[in-house]
């Protein structure tokens, strides 16, 4: 066997897609434990019929219902994720519920957009703090949206007084919830809605931002 420091190391698709080999088949069993926030995430963006919504890591498509209760069977949902076992999932969920407007994209977001600015709506559910390049992500998410198109996150928060002890597990299962999310996301967007909840007794915190893209920013003039 050759000596670890030679060994290739996994790239980040293959890491998701390991991860979530065991996992996508209990996944939507077990993640409303404590991925709180979602639904009220899709019904703060007030996605209209006949937008084009995109998620970004949509997993299982287990925030898709909700988002197509708002369209009533019009517009379009994007799903974009880099691990296979989940877009499967996603794929079984469309085919059962006969879906037409669903388009599913296996890629790592954030090298190129997908819609080049014609987004109404960008979706990041728990995904953008599994994301390494994850401003590169931002920025691709805002060339992504018309002036005027929404962006919505929901993901953990790194509260000064939440459990250590579930910040290692976070870690442990490639979150990272110590980067300067609020603060990019800040100067990405035009903030409409920014709130941080506590989870069992704050035993850990979720936040959920609801942004717009302005018409103009220093963030498009720099790009
Ligand atoms: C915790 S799951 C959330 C799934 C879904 N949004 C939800 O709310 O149930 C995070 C998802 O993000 C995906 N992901 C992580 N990094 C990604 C990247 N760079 N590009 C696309 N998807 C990514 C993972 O494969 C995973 O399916």
């Amino acid at each position: 066997m050759k000596p670890r420091y030679l060994r290739k190391q996994p790239d980040h698709r293959e890491t998701m897609t390991n991860y979530y080999n065991t996992q996508a088949g209990f996944y939507d069993a077990t993640r409303w434990i404590f991925l709180y926030g979602r639904e009220r995430l899709i019904q703060q963006l007030d996605i209209r019929p006949g937008e084009r919504v995109l998620e970004v890591g949509c997993g299982t498509g287990k925030n898709f219902d909700a988002i197509q209760q708002r369209l009533q069977g019009t517009g379009e949902v994007i799903g974009v994720d880099c691990s296979r076992p989940m877009l499967q999932r996603a794929a079984e969920r469309v085919r059962e519920k006969g879906w037409k407007n669903v388009r599913l994209i296996d890629m790592e977001y954030g090298k190129e957009p997908i819609t080049r600015g014609k987004a109404d709506v960008i979706v990041f559910s728990y995904s953008l703090s599994m994301i390494p390049e994850w401003e590169l992500s931002l920025a691709c998410a805002q060339s992504e949206l018309w002036p005027g198109g929404r962006i919505g996150v929901v993901d953990f928060y790194k509260s000064a007084n939440g459990s250590r002890w579930f910040e290692e597990w976070l870690a442990v299962n490639h979150v990272n919830v110590d980067r300067p999310y609020e603060e990019r996301l800040r100067q990405f967007f035009r903030k409409c809605t920014y709130m941080r909840c506590d989870a069992w007794a704050g035993l850990w915190s979720f936040y959920l931002f609801i942004g717009v893209r302005p018409a103009f920013s220093m963030m498009n003039a720099a790009a």
